[in-house]
């Protein structure tokens, strides 16, 4: 049911270079490369004898098998034989590509041929008037949902980020309400931290909104909303490799600050996401239960019982497993 989902792989700018990029989603190994202006996505395997061809290389617009030196090009349709130079060579030597798409600096894979949803829908990204950073990817031990149940999750704010912005003074989850459709989910709440400036000690407070907007079946938008009105926005985007890996793409973007170095927001955005990582790599059962009954959940939980009853209608009966 995930493979019929739009799902990020990887950066724009990881495909480039002299080398076919390798990426994992949904357990299929997939290979990247460019070629007529657009991103092919296939099967990680040359269809001659079987050998990865992320073992190859790039050559101009084709990617070459090192095995045999048999090279693809655009649709990943073969277009040379080293070993029988005059030979005609049939449409069907062709790569077993999937869909890819490249939006927001981001390539998109769908493993099913019609996608069941579009892609998130985030036009500022491309504003050019925003200053854009993306983090490092990184891989989680942990299953996607359960991944986006964290970082949708209020009630952890005042104790896993204690060390950073997180008031452990103030706990309580004021009551929010969230609104599902039938291609995503969203909610607002308020919640009063430390300030940047005040990260580990107890110092100023500022109350933010925090606006959710969660696109199927696990990318986010967060908008901080700052007291005097300023927006900084991350977009979380754990990619399933497989049931219980998860690439983490993260971006972020502000309108403030516009000619300041990227350098501190990432620093201080990783050290963040750290403090989360090893909570929820820890959880078991590694898959998110859906059966509401296996878990205890409480009031702040909204998000996390609707997203799961959500998900059971997506149709991800029982746990998600490959
Ligand atoms: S296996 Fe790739 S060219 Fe033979
Ligand atoms: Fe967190």
């Amino acid at each position: 049911m995930l493979s019929e989902f739009w799902h990020p792989v990887c950066f724009s700018s990881d495909v480039a270079g002299p080398k076919p990029f390798p990426a994992t989603l949904l357990d299929e190994e997939l290979v990247l490369y460019r070629s007529g202006g657009r991103v092919v996505a296939a099967k990680d395997i040359c269809i001659h004898r079987g050998v990865p061809l992320t073992f190859g290389w790039i050559d101009g617009d084709e990617v070459v098998c090192a095995y045999h030196g048999f090279r693809y090009g655009a649709d990943g349709r073969c277009t040379r034989i080293p070993a029988q130079p005059g030979a005609v060579i049939p449409r069907k030597l062709c790569l077993h590509t999937v869909l890819a798409e490249e939006k927001y600096g981001v390539i998109w894979i769908c493993l099913a041929q019609t996608p069941r949803q579009d892609l998130p829908d985030w036009p500022e990204l491309d504003d050019k008037g925003l200053k854009r950073m993306k983090m490092p990817a990184g891989i989680w031990k942990c299953s996607a949902a359960r991944h986006v149940e964290n970082f949708n999750d209020l009630a952890h704010l005042s104790w896993v980020h204690a060390g950073t912005f997180g008031n452990r003074d103030l706990p309580e989850v004021r009551n929010y309400d969230v609104e599902v459709s039938p291609t995503g989910m969203h909610f607002e709440a308020d919640y009063d931290r430390y300030s940047i400036e005040d990260f580990g000690r107890k110092g100023a407070l500022e109350q933010i909104r925090y606006t959710y907007d969660v696109t199927f079946p696990f990318y986010t938008r967060l908008r901080l909303l700052f007291p005097d009105g300023r927006n900084f926005v991350a977009y979380n985007l754990p990619s399933p490799r497989s049931a219980r890996e998860t690439n983490v793409l993260f971006l972020l973007t502000r309108d403030f600050d516009l000619d300041e170095s990227d350098e501190s927001t990432i620093a201080l955005q990783t050290r963040v996401l750290s403090e989360d990582k090893p909570f929820v790599e820890a959880q078991k059962p590694e898959e998110l239960p859906l059966d509401l009954s296996e878990e205890f959940h409480i009031r702040a939980d909204r998000f996390s019982t609707c997203y799961r009853k959500a998900l059971v209608g997506l149709g991800l009966g029982g746990e998600i497993v490959a």
